[in-house]
């Protein structure tokens, strides 16, 4: 699909594209599964960040290039030699790209292509929504490399699917299928390989059609309760009321009452 597409090149691991208000993303590491290096996690950062304001992009669609890999985790080739120094930044760093993605007040959603590995598990659960197609297989094998999982693997995957069914995935570092993933809540669906793009642009076109500063808002009251749990409801009175005072809570509300289309500025 991306392919098709007039792709940008600032990017030295990414190619993106902006199409009818969705900004896609797609790793174009291919030889290597799509490993993230430090290069690529930081081009992706930076890539999200680009779009945080930008009124022309209303969600993001997250890919690997190729129909074998979304990624394949980390660069082992990258850390193998890393001093606990360079083991301690190389995780801040990667927390720190994750994070970016979680709190972007547009909806991302990883388009899972393939393997789901490590790293590349982590970069998909930080995503606000993942699809996958039936060939993807999602694991967190660090245990076989001697080491945990270092992009916040061990928090949102315990988040996403429970603690018991979590420490299993993470101890036994087994792959699991695209099924298994569905019945899991790992993935929220799973499609053929051709409608892998047209299903997450289907959700984001139909969120598009929703209050911007609303989505914003779901994105940071649900996180809320996961980064700060005591004050999560406190957060969503707080965002709740401060709606009160926008154009598009006065539009949405008089369009419901007029029985017609909702018609949301963004502001
Ligand atoms: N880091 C660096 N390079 C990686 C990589 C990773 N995480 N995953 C794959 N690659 C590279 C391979 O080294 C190989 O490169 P080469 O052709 O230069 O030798 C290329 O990608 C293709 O991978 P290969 O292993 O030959 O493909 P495969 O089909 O035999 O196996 C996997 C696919 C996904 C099962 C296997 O690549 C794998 O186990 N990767 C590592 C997964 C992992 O442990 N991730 C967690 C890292 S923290």
């Amino acid at each position: 699909m991306i392919d098709q597409l007039n792709v940008e090149t600032k990017y030295q691991t990414l190619l993106t594209e902006i199409k009818d208000q969705i900004f896609y993303i797609t790793i174009n590491r291919e030889d290597k599964l799509n490993a993230l290096n430090i290069q690529t996690l930081s081009d992706i950062k930076n890539a999200v960040l680009s779009i945080y304001d930008d009124p022309n992009v209303r969600g993001v669609i997250l890919t690997g290039k190729g129909l074998k890999a979304f990624a394949a985790g980390a660069d082992i080739a990258e850390f193998a030699n890393f001093t606990v120094e360079e083991g301690t930044k190389m995780s801040e760093d990667g927390h720190a790209v994750l994070r970016a993605i979680d709190h972007c007040p547009k909806p991302v959603i990883a388009a899972v292509n393939g393997f789901a590995l490590g790293g590349g598990n982590e970069l998909a659960m930080s995503c606000h929504i993942r699809v996958c197609t039936e060939k993807a297989r999602f694991g967190q094998p660090e245990v076989n490399l001697g080491v945990t999982p270092g992009y916040a693997g061990t928090q949102r995957l315990a988040q996403l699917i429970g603690k018991g069914r979590a420490l299993e995935f993470l101890m036994t570092g087994d792959m699991i299928d695209s099924a298994t993933a569905l019945q899991l809540g790992l993935v929220n669906h799973v499609v053929p390989a051709d409608q892998l793009i047209p299903k997450c642009e289907e959700i984001l076109n139909k969120i598009k059609t929703k209050a911007p500063m609303a989505i914003a808002g779901v994105i940071r009251c649900v996180n809320a309760y996961y980064e700060k749990r005591a004050d999560g409801n406190n957060i969503e009175i707080n965002e709740f009321g401060n709606f009160f005072g926008s154009e598009d809570f006065i539009e949405g509300t008089t369009a419901f009452l007029e029985k017609r289309p909702a018609n949301f500025r963004g502001n």
